[in-house]
C-alpha cells in the first residue's frame, strides 16, 4: 500500500502541493488528474525526493519514506518514470533496459530483458534498434520496462500519454492494464488525459491548484458531469 499525507511542497513562495492525502491500494492503477499547474509532476517529484516534503508523509508498505534520498528509493520498491520518455538515445533497447536493473532492491533479482519482452512484445521486435529509431509510443514502453527492471512494487508513471496519437494512447494503456494484473503493481499514474486515464484506472485523484478536490472510484468521477467540465477537460 501507498500513501500520501497531508502532503505539502513547493518551489520558494509557490506552494504547489498543499496538504495533499490519499491512499492507492495494492495492484491497483490510481489516477492522479487535473488541469495545468495542478500540482501533479510535483507531487511525484515530492514522493521521490526530488522536491522536499514541506509538511506532510508519504508511506510505502507502512514505512515512512518521505526523507529517504531519491536515489535510494528504487531499492525500497518504488519507480518513478517521469515525463519526456527520456532514454540513452545511442544505445540499443535492450542496453537501455539493462540499466534500469542496476539499482534495485537488496535481494531482489532484476527482471531479465526477456520477461520485459514477453510484456511488451513489440519492445523485443525492436531490440537492437537504437533508442532513437523508436516511436514515440515504442519510447514509453522503453522508458516503463526500463523502470519494470528493478521489479519495483509501485511504478509512478508521469503523464504517459503526452503527445501520442490516441491509438497509440489505448495501446499503451492496454500494456498498462495488463501489467498490473500480470504483475500485481500498485500505479499512480498522472494524467491530463482524465478521459482515458479513468477508463483504465480503479480510483480517481483530482488535483486543483495543489489540493484535492475529489477521489473516488473512477467510475464515479467518470460520470460526474460537473467534476468533468470544471476540472478534467471532458
Ligand atoms: N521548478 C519550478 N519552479 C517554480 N515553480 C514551479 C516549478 N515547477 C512547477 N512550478 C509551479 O508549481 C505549480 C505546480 O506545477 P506542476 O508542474 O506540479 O503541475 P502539473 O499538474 O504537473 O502541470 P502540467 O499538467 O502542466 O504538467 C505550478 O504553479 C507551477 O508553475
Ligand atoms: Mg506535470
Amino acid at each position: 500500500m501507498f500513501a500520501v499525507e497531508a502532503l505539502s511542497a513547493g518551489y520558494g513562495p509557490v506552494k504547489a502541493l498543499d496538504g495533499v492525502s490519499f491512499t492507492a491500494p495494492e495492484g491497483r492503477v490510481t489516477a492522479v488528474l487535473g488541469a495545468n499547474g495542478a500540482g501533479k509532476t510535483t507531487l511525484l517529484r515530492t514522493v521521490s525526493g526530488l522536491v522536499p516534503a514541506r509538511s506532510g508523509k508519504v508511506r510505502l508498505a507502512g514505512r515512512d519514506i518521505t526523507t529517504v534520498a531519491a536515489e535510494k528509493l528504487s531499492g525500497l520498491g518504488l519507480a518513478h518514470v517521469p515525463e519526456g520518455r527520456g532514454v540513452i538515445a545511442e544505445m540499443t533497447v535492450t542496453e537501455n533496459l539493462r540499466l534500469g536493473g542496476l539499482h534495485r532492491a537488496a535481494g531482489t533479482p532484476p527482471m531479465t530483458v526477456d520477461e520485459v519482452f514477453d510484456l511488451f512484445p513489440r519492445l523485443g521486435e525492436r531490440r537492437q534498434a537504437t533508442a532513437h529509431q523508436l516511436s514515440g509510443g515504442e519510447r514509453q514502453m522503453l522508458v516503463i520496462g526500463r523502470a519494470l527492471m528493478a521489479r519495483p512494487k509501485v511504478l509512478l508513471l508521469d503523464e504517459p500519454s503526452l503527445g501520442l496519437a490516441p491509438r497509440v494512447v489505448t495501446q499503451i494503456f492496454d500494456l498498462l492494464t495488463r501489467l498490473v494484473a500480470a504483475e500485481g503493481l500498485t500505479v499512480v499514474l498522472v494524467e491530463q488525459n482524465a478521459r482515458s486515464a479513468l477508463s483504465i484506472a480503479d480510483l480517481g485523484v483530482v488535483l486543483s491548484l495543489g489540493r484535492v478536490v475529489a477521489t473516488d472510484d473512477a467510475a464515479v468521477l467518470a460520470a460526474d458531469e460537473q467534476l468533468r467540465h470544471a476540472y478534467l477537460g471532458f
